[in-house]
């Protein structure tokens, strides 16, 4: 008779046992359930923020900068007025940058026409360059005009490398 009675009562323990068990293996689903729902969540939220134009690229890095300068400064034609190193029909470009080391001056605001000339103020060979910024290089992205006065300003240490 009491042997019976403990074996019902164990009988009980372990069904609830059971379902103790049964019922945190729920609940560990529903809170793994919860964690993927959220990581998709912020997946939707970077997506969105790339959507409204938030740039994805960082920023160049110098010597990608000088090696697309170096490029842009022959395919935008600087190269035909500009040598490295010697006066063409412009100022050379380690004369250029000289005279803007000298003075501590910014070339890419000079190339967006917000500042006067400072290496050859000779009035024809101003109107040349003036030309030129009035032109084309209204076309140049501010990147790209980055990138020429980069090359630019280290063209001297290129040649000694
Ligand atoms: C058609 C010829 C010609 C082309 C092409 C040309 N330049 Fe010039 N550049 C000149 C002349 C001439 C001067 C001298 C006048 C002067 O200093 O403003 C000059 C001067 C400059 C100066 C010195 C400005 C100063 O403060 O006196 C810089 C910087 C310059 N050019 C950059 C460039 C770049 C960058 C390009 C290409 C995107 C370019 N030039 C294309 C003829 C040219």
């Amino acid at each position: 008779m009491f042997q019976k009675a403990r074996c019902i009562y164990l009988i009980k323990t372990n069904s609830e046992y059971q379902q103790l068990k049964n019922m945190s293996m729920r609940l560990f689903i529903v809170l793994i359930v919860i964690l993927m729902l959220n990581s998709c969540n912020s997946d939707k939220n970077t997506k969105k923020a790339n959507d409204n134009g938030v740039p994805e690229r960082a920023e160049l890095s110098q010597d990608s900068k000088i090696f697309l300068g170096n490029r842009l400064f022959s395919e935008k034609t600087c190269i035909t007025c500009h040598a490295i190193n010697s006066k063409i029909k412009g100022p050379s470009v380690v004369d250029i940058m000289h005279v803007y080391k000298q003075n501590n001056a910014d070339i890419v605001v000079f190339l967006k026409g917000n500042s006067k000339p400072i290496v050859d103020t000779i009035a024809s060979q101003v109107a040349i360059m003036q030309a030129n910024i009035d032109g084309f290089l209204k076309e140049i992205t501010d990147e790209e005009l980055d990138a020429i006065a980069t090359y630019m300003l280290h063209v001297d240490e290129l040649r000694n490398k």
